[in-house]
């Protein structure tokens, strides 16, 4: 309910009864008076008058004419009119013409006024409370509208400047893949003529021993050997980067598979690690579950020597120097699978390390313990090699010492 007093315009063109009206009713409304039509229309213009009562009984212009020409200019305002039971035509003209709210015979009776103008004001507070409501109503779905006018604009205009970017990213993309095959063919290129100079410089060591007369010196042979592994590094990193071109599917490559004695190729593999163990100070051990059972897996020989060759070398390399410390192969049948496992007591392999491990180029925790050169190309293509062999290959997890490698590979069968 609104604090301030309700405006009522009474018009009449007895004086008298406009006085008995203002007497009555103005200490609870603000009540403004006219003697005639014309005066009232002088106080609608002037006031915000919220509630209008009228004569019927007017000369010039009468209260049906009059609430007739306030319902076109004041429509908000309420309408009552005064007038006799018997004037029905006027009645019957007020409630078809001038959308009044009520009529009320006259003489008008005090408390019938008042509770007619209570009903009145609410209905009047009712309708304003609606248009107030209307209006806040619709002030918000204009600022909503104009939010979402806004909003859109900027996700627009984001997305064009992701288009934008996305467009550069792939420009770049497309160059750096350009800049990368390129220098994939010039690694390729110098890797594959440095095999040939490798290869005769190992044929021409052992052609300079053979033909050699007097015996080394101590030092000649410590020399030798260091050439000899040193070689060897050398042409096992250049077969690794050509293994790994061949891999990255830059050159198609099918392996025959045919059925391989792993018991036969793994003996012979450490054998050739033996002395390189031996002076190292680290024990290598094979087992074999059942030593007179030859163990075949449909593969392929010069893979298998490689993974091996990768996995050996590496228990090697990261196992501690001059310590007596083992390193256990093991060949064991699981199921219809075969396990090759390689056990050191090395550094071992963090947390950090398995999640990145078998990766290309990734030199992890574990450094090489007597300056061996490591460029972290090894497990990738154990990986690669394993897979191609159908087979998996995996770090064990919970380690107390050391590294464990299991490489698994389907038993040969004769189907
Ligand atoms: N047996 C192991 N014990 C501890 N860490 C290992 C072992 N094998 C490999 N790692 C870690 O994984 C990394 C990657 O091994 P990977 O064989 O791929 O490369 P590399 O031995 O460093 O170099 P490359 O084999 O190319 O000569 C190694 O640098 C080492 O940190
Ligand atoms: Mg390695």
């Amino acid at each position: 309910m609104r604090s301030e007093k309700y405006n009522i315009l009474y018009v009449d063109d007895e004086k008298s009864n406009l006085n008995v009206f203002n007497a009555t009713f103005r200490r609870d409304y603000n009540v403004f008076t006219a003697n005639s039509a014309a005066e009232g229309i002088e106080l609608l213009a002037s006031s915000k008058i919220d509630i209008i009562i009228t004569d019927q009984r007017m000369p010039k212009m009468t209260g049906a004419e009059f609430l007739k020409w306030s319902k076109v200019h004041y429509p908000e305002t309420i309408r009552i009119i005064l007038t006799g039971f018997s004037d029905t035509e006027a009645i019957i003209t007020a409630i078809n013409e001038c959308d009044i709210y009520r009529y009320i015979a006259k003489p008008w009776d005090g408390d019938e006024m008042k509770l007619t103008l209570k009903k009145a004001s609410e209905v009047q507070q009712l309708r304003q409370d609606n248009q107030k409501l209307i209006a806040d109503l619709k002030e918000a779905k204009e600022s909503l509208e104009q939010k979402v006018i806004a909003r859109t604009t900027e996700v627009m205009e984001q997305k064009e400047e992701i288009e934008k970017k996305s467009k550069a990213l792939e420009e770049q993309n497309y160059l750096l893949q350009e800049i990368d095959s390129e220098k994939n063919n010039i690694i390729s290129m110098i890797v594959h003529d440095l095999q040939s100079p490798i290869n005769r410089i190992k044929g021409l060591i052992e052609l300079f021993t053979m033909e050699n007369r007097t015996p080394f010196s101590e030092n000649q042979i410590l020399y030798l050997d260091l050439i000899r592994r040193n070689i060897s590094d050398a042409s096992r990193h250049i077969r690794n980067l050509l293994d790994t071109k061949v891999l990255e599917g830059n050159i198609d490559y099918q392996v025959p598979l045919k059925k391989t004695s792993l018991s036969k190729i793994l003996p012979m593999m450490l054998d050739s690690y033996r002395e390189q163990y031996m002076k190292k100070k680290v024990n290598l051990h094979y087992h074999h579950e059942n030593n007179s059972e030859e163990i075949y897996v449909n593969g392929n020989e010069d893979y298998i020597n490689r993974i091996f060759d990768n996995l050996i070398s590496n228990a090697l390399k990261f196992s501690p120097k001059d310590n007596n410390s083992n390193v256990f192969v093991k060949i064991k049948k699981n199921g219809t699978n075969i396990n090759v496992i390689v056990q050191d007591e090395g550094q071992g392999l963090t947390g950090d390390d398995k999640k990145n491990l078998f990766k290309k180029f990734q030199k992890l925790s574990a450094v090489p313990t007597n300056g061996e050169s490591s460029s972290g190309l090894g497990l990738s293509i154990v990986k690669t090699l394993t897979e191609k062999l159908g087979g998996n290959v995996w770090a064990e997890d919970n380690q107390a010492k050391g590294a464990t490698f299991v490489v698994e590979f389907p038993q040969y069968t004769d189907a």
